[in-house]
């Protein structure tokens, strides 16, 4: 059958070869899958299929260095960002002059995410920022942390019910969970499976359509182009629309569950000063924190298993942890100050593979970060893939090392930044590291996973980064541990 879409894929590798990618095993060591830095820059063509391919793929050894350069595509200047101390000017003190969103970002997401917090700015997100931050707050983990252990026992229990040797595929298995646990946490532990289903394959094929670059931008229109919508989007976006204002509706009509993140945002609303809310943008607040918290945390821990199950010393220490402060019984939230490789594991995971691998902005107005003069409208990326693997801030940075989160050596809250940092830090860190190591904890406590033999695993970074095409995997169970 005739495939537009693999046409133009085998194409733009003639015109542009993909880059090698590098991945070796060593006496306990392991160096996982990353590209190599292409020799020579990238020319025009070669740049903008490298990155509608992969956003990660295209810079040279000079990008990992920490510093901070610029360079122009077409009319636009691009600053890139990547040392701590200019990081911290950009995100603290110039923060009003680069809170604001690179028009991709913006053009990409608005017709899914209208005026919701990722993607607003200004009085907006000014006025939204707190009201979000509130209801996603480590403190309300405790009420969050059932749902999250009962999708988890779910997923065991459906592993447990598979045939020795049957294969799954862990991006989906991942995306299943956390999907489970994000949408009983947004909309409510009693919203239907289907309504779940709904919102999910609106998101992502919502994302599949979605475009990483904006021609106009850089063709010198500061706010870029309107990105066109075809019939396909325009489903999607219904259908994450139409369930969402179904749950609200049904919150507001008293008929929802007490103590979800859409009734404590109905509720804060309403004890908010100023203009309250209205349903649109109830709607924007509750889909946005559904998208920032669903891949986020599947493909940490699809990289987790990834990394475990190619360094057996680690997932070793892993195991005795979990059995060692568990026993027989399924880890809970509680046990997470004990679980601290299982944390760490995630620590590591989110430095080598941060699941928002650039943090791209916009520049306000014409400003001078360090020596160098931005201009008014310029993209400034600050990009943790490039930052977590510069060798001038990290030892081995391409090494597994969970190790390091361990030591007790302070690491600068600058130079590792899988949640971004400053007053735009992601509001849900709290929530995703311990999904992400309570998850990690419960079913490896009960399985390895082992990846298919000889299979190929690269990063691709489109909007999250993952494994390309996927991981395939099969499950393996693991001796229950002795009562004590
Ligand atoms: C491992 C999991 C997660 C990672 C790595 C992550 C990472 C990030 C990053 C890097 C940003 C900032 C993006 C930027 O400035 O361009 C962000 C923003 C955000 N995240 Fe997360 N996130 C995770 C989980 C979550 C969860 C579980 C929630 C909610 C329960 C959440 C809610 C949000 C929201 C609402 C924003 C927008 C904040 C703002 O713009 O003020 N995230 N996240």
């Amino acid at each position: 059958m005739f495939q537009p879409g693999r046409v133009i894929e085998r194409l733009a590798s003639r015109l542009h070869a993909p880059p090698e990618i590098v991945e070796r095993r060593e006496e306990r060591a392991f160096i996982p899958c990353h590209p190599a830095p292409p020799v020579k820059s990238p020319n025009l063509v070669e740049l903008v299929i490298g990155a509608r391919r992969n956003l990660i793929e295209g810079w040279t050894e000079r990008y990992y260095r920490a510093g901070i350069g610029s360079f122009r595509i077409l009319r636009r200047q691009i600053v890139f960002v990547n040392s701590p101390e200019h990081i911290r000017y950009v995100v603290v003190t110039r923060h009003g002059n680069f809170e604001r969103k690179s028009p991709q970002m913006r053009r990409a997401l608005e017709a899914l995410l209208g005026d919701g917090l990722f993607i607003s700015d200004g009085d907006t997100w000014s006025r939204r920022r707190p009201l979000v931050a509130d209801i996603v707050h480590k403190r309300r983990l405790p009420e969050f942390g059932r749902t999250m252990e009962d999708a988890a026992l779910a997923v065991a229990a459906e592993w447990a019910a598979l045939p020795q040797e049957a294969e799954i595929e862990l991006t989906e298995e991942m995306g299943r969970l956390t999907a489970a646990i994000i949408s009983r946490a947004v909309f409510g532990k009693n919203i239907a499976r289907a309504a779940a289903q709904q919102v999910i394959e609106g998101f992502s094929a919502y994302q599949r359509q979605a475009d990483s670059f904006n021609l106009g931008y850089f063709l010198g229109a500061d706010e870029g182009w309107p990105t066109l919508g075809g019939p396909q989007r325009r489903r999607a976006i219904a259908k994450v629309h139409g369930v969402v204002e179904a749950v609200i509706n049904a919150h507001l009509a008293g008929e929802g569950d007490a103590g979800s993140m859409v009734d404590l945002l109905i509720r804060r609303n309403r004890r908010s000063e100023g203009q309250p809310l209205d349903t649109t943008a109830l709607r924007n607040e509750a889909a946005t924190i559904f998208m920032a918290g669903h891949e986020t945390t599947a493909t940490t821990l699809t990289w987790a298993w990834y990394l475990l199950a190619n360094a057996p010393w680690v997932a070793k220490a892993v195991h005795d942890e979990i059995d060692a402060a568990c026993g027989p019984r399924s880890p809970t939230l509680a046990d997470l100050p004990q679980l601290r490789w299982c944390r760490a594991v995630i620590q590591e995971t989110l430095r080598l593979y941060p699941p928002v691998p650039l943090l791209p902005r916009q520049a306000l107005e014409a400003d001078r970060i360090g020596d160098l003069a931005v201009e008014k409208s310029a993209l400034v990326m600050i990009a943790p893939w490039l930052l977590h693997r510069s060798a001038d801030l990290w030892e081995k940075p391409n090494h597994f090392l969970p190790e390091r989160f361990l030591s007790g050596a302070r690491i600068d809250p600058y130079a590792y930044i899988p949640f971004a940092v400053g007053p735009r830090i992601c509001p849900g860190m709290n929530f995703g590291l311990d999904e992400a190591t309570l998850c990690l904890a419960i079913l490896a406590q009960r399985f390895e996973v082992q990846p298919r033999a000889g299979y190929r695993v690269e990063p691709v970074c489109r909007l999250t980064l993952r494994p390309k095409g996927g991981l395939p995997a099969t499950i393996v169970r693991r001796p229950a541990p002795n009562a004590g």
